[in-house]
């Protein structure tokens, strides 16, 4: 009575159910069938197959995934893009089966499109796509792979930073090929500590990458690991380039030490200056006074000869003065025709009275008529003084220091080679020389900043600077400074 009852509610709701219902058999007839418009009425075995009565056919449906079950036992649902018969059934878009024991008895099918289930899943793809275009279109490189390595994500950006085409990565690429040796590891135990911006978390770290040409660069890489409960199953990095902003790191650090170096200068400048315009005034007496006392008295010749000694002693000090002044003088960057010979002249005019040269031998083999440079005087003096300076401390103030000055073949640049013969640069130096700071003088003796200001200077003026050295056997830098635009035409 009770299993009466049972049935009866079972066939009720199936008729209340507002779609097509079905029971066929595995000969594809008809045994059971609701109304399908919320009516009752189900009629138990029409005996009629089920393409006949629905569809008008001879033979079952192309894709028909009642078929499908025979093979798979597993309930089936209609995929569009897998019926190829161009039917686009409107029904019998679910079937399962009904097991009696062993055997696919009978099979119940349906025209079943839940509505909620259809707007979810379309939802839910319409929400897939647009995280997949936003992770795409991110203007950081962004690679996502799987446990195995093999890459699911590949964007525009990352194409670009490492050189594989998109296609090409998403279909041969093993995520390990873009570190260098031991990269992909070094990153996977950062993302497993917690030290790097937490577990399964990597924030803002440099690393290295490996692009398509063998060529290692820099990358900022924010990475994660993506987990399915405690499970991980991929992981998905964001990155970009660094070159350029170490190069403009590296340029304002240069220009910081610039700024330095021409505050020392300035304010030295300054006390050379104001030193300078005090021994003016007595010198000026000096001479004077000399001069009126060689004019107005008779005297022994001994004391003529002392006068005119005091005299040319005092003339020299004047002309150091008046070179000091020069040297220093408080001026912006002015770019104007300069002579080289003579700001080199100056800078030993300087220098080789100090101790620092009483046993050096200075060899000068300047060119005569030598075109002008253009560049600014005051820069072009400290270029000279810091190399001459550093080759008379290499050479502990003893030996030889030749500077020759040529125009170069093809007659668009003054060619100065500074030669001293000190002990040389060691090799494994030889590439931080320039660099700010680099100094192998003892604290208080040098700051390391000559050479970096030296190499500022010559690409202030579009030159170039190299060096040659061999142990032992000295140090030659040669430095190449375009001529000024009048002098080139004039040639
Ligand atoms: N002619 C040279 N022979 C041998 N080594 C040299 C020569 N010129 C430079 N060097 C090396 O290059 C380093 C850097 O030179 P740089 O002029 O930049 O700094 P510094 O002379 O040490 O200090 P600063 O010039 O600031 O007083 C020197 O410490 C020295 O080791
Ligand atoms: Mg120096």
């Amino acid at each position: 009575m009770q299993m009466q009852k049972n049935n009866e509610y079972l066939l009720k709701a199936i008729d209340a159910f507002r779609k097509r219902f079905f029971v066929i058999s595995t000969e594809f007839e008809i045994l059971a069938i609701n109304q399908g418009d919320g009516k009752e009425g189900s009629s138990i075995g029409s005996g009629k197959k089920c393409f006949e009565t629905f569809f008008g056919q001879n033979e079952v449906c192309g894709y028909c995934p009642a078929k499908q079950i025979f093979l798979s036992r597993e309930p089936v649902m209609w995929e569009a893009d897998k019926d190829t018969s161009g039917e686009g059934r409107g029904s019998c878009l679910y079937a399962y089966p009904i097991i009696s024991g062993d055997t696919v008895e009978a099979l119940a099918i349906m025209d079943f499109q839940p509505p909620i289930l259809t707007g979810l899943e379309e939802k839910l793809q319409r929400s897939n796509a647009f995280f997949r275009n936003l992770m795409l279109s991110s203007v950081d490189g962004v690679i996502a792979a799987d446990k195995t390595g093999k890459v699911l994500v590949f964007n525009d950006a990352a194409s670009e930073i490492s050189g594989h085409g998109v296609e090409e990565a998403l279909e041969n690429l093993d995520i390990r090929q873009v570190y260098p040796e031991g990269g992909a590891k070094e990153v996977m135990r950062k993302l497993r500590s917690d030290e790097f911006g937490g577990k399964g978390k990597l924030k803002s770290c440099q690393v290295d990458f490996l692009r398509k040409t063998g060529e290692v660069i820099p990358i900022s890489l924010n990475a994660a690991i993506v987990y399915e409960g405690e499970k991980e199953v991929a992981t998905i990095g964001y990155f970009h380039d660094l070159r350029e902003n170490i190069r403009m790191k590296t340029e304002l650090e240069k220009t910081q030490v610039q700024l330095l170096q021409s505050e020392k200068m300035a304010s030295l400048g300054k006390l050379a200056a104001g030193v300078a315009h005090q021994l003016n005034n007595p010198l000026g007496g000096i001479t004077l006074f000399t001069k009126l006392m060689m004019e107005e008295y008779t005297l022994e010749e001994g004391v003529m000869n002392d006068l005119k000694r005091i005299l040319k002693d005092a003339e020299r000090c004047r002309d150091t003065v008046k070179e000091l002044l020069e040297f220093a003088r408080q001026t912006q960057q002015r770019m104007q025709l300069n002579d080289i010979n003579r700001a080199i002249t100056r800078t030993f005019f300087l220098l080789e009275n100090q101790t620092l040269f009483q046993n050096i031998t200075i060899h000068k083999q300047l060119a005569d008529n030598l075109p002008k440079v253009s560049g600014d005087i005051q820069q072009l003096n400290h270029l000279f003084m810091n190399i001459i300076l550093n080759a008379a401390q290499a050479m502990k103030g003893a030996g030889q220091l030749t500077v020759k000055t040529m125009l170069e073949e093809e007659k668009d640049r003054v060619r100065i080679e500074i030669s001293d013969t000190g002990p040389g640069i060691p090799d494994e130096i030889l590439s931080q020389i320039f660099d700010p700071f680099f100094t192998t003088k003892d604290e208080g003796e040098g700051t390391g900043l000559g050479l970096s200001i030296v190499y500022g200077i010559v690409q202030n003026h579009g030159g170039k600077i190299s060096v040659k050295t061999a142990p032992g056997k000295g140090a030659t830098f040669v430095i190449e400074l375009p001529l000024g635009e009048k002098e080139e035409k004039t040639l």
